[in-house]
């Protein structure tokens, strides 16, 4: 079988950056070159201060760059010397033309694709690594075919990544498994082989998945949208709970402890977020109309419709326990990130808890560990408004630690489950009491506060999933 020598990795974002960098940490016979468009991204790859916040990548990245991992803004360079080349570029979802709102932006694939078809000299494997709908290795290798001649050949392959933000590391590290998808033909296996290769160098064999390539490219959507699922089927019945006294953990913990269900994600929230799961979900929707598959895409539809639900329900909860008005009172947000430990604020439910907060005339103070005021700053502009930062800045402030964001408020709302704001863990939530307005509330989003000890302070406390106490 071929042997891969050197690897280029189009696209250095949450997930090429990460990947890349532990097949370098895990195969120094390989050297690895990822590369990028965005210079800032690249230049703070190369610094001291890595573009994304991950537990664990700087040290793996500071081991070896320089020695078999480069970071450049060279494409061409490195695409040329390469043997196989990870397209890891976003696909977000489309905003305006056919499938608006619905389906995947495949202009980057798309480009990324041609600049290898472009600069190549030699025989590539290109590896899908951005999650694309299915059937998207057809066009790819059609594009690349088109450029091929009887001394260049390209084999594609699926390997979509199943790592989570928060904890990449330890997931490429230790995978559940390794996907690789490609064409049943001889060539085709020979390029699987390859791929696997490079895995086997950590990843037990028996966790290397090889399957066609159409399998593949569905098994990434389908593992997101079951996921999602999950979550939106928590959330519902926390919905119930909280009309009828059941309580959400006990209900998760009962149901979970059945092996067939398993105890994993049933943890409800104020929704889920991030780049991926409403993303791949609209993508599987749009995917099973195209199919002329109605039904199964009403079915996905709803895993989405329901966390906006969730989102606008406990928005609902907060105003109408506030006295029916949240105008000019205090609302302290605790957490921006979409989850705890990544700075990524992608599809955060804190987006959209702020904007509606906001447009209720609240004033809001937000604290996150990891997220930037920029970044804050820009989730919350609207999109086209020229320049309505200063008119946000009326509402919205930004604090440096929990205890600065509580500072005279009305409420605090826990919308990111950072360990940080766990009762006795760090946070002194007597001292937080005292320096709020009476009474004080806390809406946990998270189910991460020991409700308990916050009333025996004199907290006013509301869990997601329980009626009110
Ligand atoms: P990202 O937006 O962080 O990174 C993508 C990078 O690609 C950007 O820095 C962009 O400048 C660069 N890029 C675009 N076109 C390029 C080109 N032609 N040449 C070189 N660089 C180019 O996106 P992220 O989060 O890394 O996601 C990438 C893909 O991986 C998406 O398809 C996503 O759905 C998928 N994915 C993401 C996961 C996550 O946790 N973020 C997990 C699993 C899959």
């Amino acid at each position: 079988t071929t042997q891969v020598k050197k690897i280029c990795c189009l696209g250095a974002g949450y997930v090429g950056g990460p990947t890349c960098a532990v097949i370098a940490y895990k195969c120094h016979d390989i050297d690895v070159t990822i590369v990028d468009l965005n210079e800032s991204r690249i230049a703070a790859w190369n610094s001291d201060h890595l573009p994304i916040y991950e537990p664990g990548l700087d040290k793996i990245v500071f081991e070896r760059r320089g020695k078999n991992l480069f970071f450049t803004t060279q494409v061409e360079q490195s695409v040329l010397e390469a043997d196989l080349i990870f397209v890891s570029v976003n696909t977000p979802t489309k905003k305006s033309g056919l499938g608006a709102g619905f389906a995947a932006d495949l202009a980057y694939v798309e480009s990324a694709t041609r600049q290898i078809a472009d600069v190549a000299k030699s025989s590539k494997i290109v590896v899908e690594k951005s999650t694309v709908p299915c059937r998207t290795a057809e066009s790819m290798r059609t594009i690349l075919e088109a450029n091929s001649n009887e001394n260049i050949r390209f084999d594609i392959l699926s390997n979509p990544e199943f790592l989570a933000e928060g904890t990449a590391i330890n997931d490429l590290l230790n995978p559940d498994r390794v996907l690789i998808g490609g064409l049943q033909t001889p060539e085709g296996m020979k390029a699987q082989q390859a791929l696997v290769e490079v895995y086997a160098h950590w990843v037990p064999t028996d966790r290397i998945i090889t399957t066609n390539l159409w399998s593949s490219e569905l098994s990434k959507l389908a593992a997101n949208a079951l996921l999602a699922q999950r979550i939106s089927s928590i959330n519902a019945l926390s919905a119930i709970c909280e009309a009828t006294g059941a309580d959400i953990d006990e209900v998760a913990y009962a149901c979970g402890r059945d092996t067939r269900i398993g105890p994993k994600f049933l943890k409800a929230s104020v929704g889920f977020g991030g780049s991926c799961f409403q993303k791949d979900i609209l993508n599987l929707v749009y995917l099973s109309e195209q199919l002329n598959l109605p039904e199964v895409a009403a079915y996905w539809k709803q895993v989405v419709d329901l966390n906006e639900y969730q989102k606008k329900r406990f928005v609902s909860r907060v105003i109408k326990t506030l006295f029916n008005t949240i105008t000019n009172k205090k609302i302290a947000i605790f957490g921006f990130a979409f989850k705890k430990d990544t700075g990524d604020t992608r599809e955060s439910a804190a987006i959209t808890l702020c904007k509606d907060f906001i447009q209720e005339n609240a004033k809001v103070r937000i604290y996150d560990p990891k997220v930037t005021t920029e970044q804050i700053f820009l989730d919350l502009s609207e999109p086209g408004v020229v320049d309505n930062t200063k008119q946000l800045k009326n509402r919205v402030t930004i604090a440096k630690s929990a205890y600065e964001a509580s500072e005279d408020a009305d409420a605090i709302v826990i919308t990111t489950e950072w360990d940080e704001f766990k009762v006795s863990i760090e946070l002194d939530y007597q001292k937080i009491y005292d320096q709020m307005h009476k009474p004080a509330f806390i809406f946990d989003g998270r189910l991460i506060l020991d409700a308990e000890k916050l009333r025996n302070i004199g907290f006013r406390v509301h869990t997601i999933g329980r009626a009110e106490a």
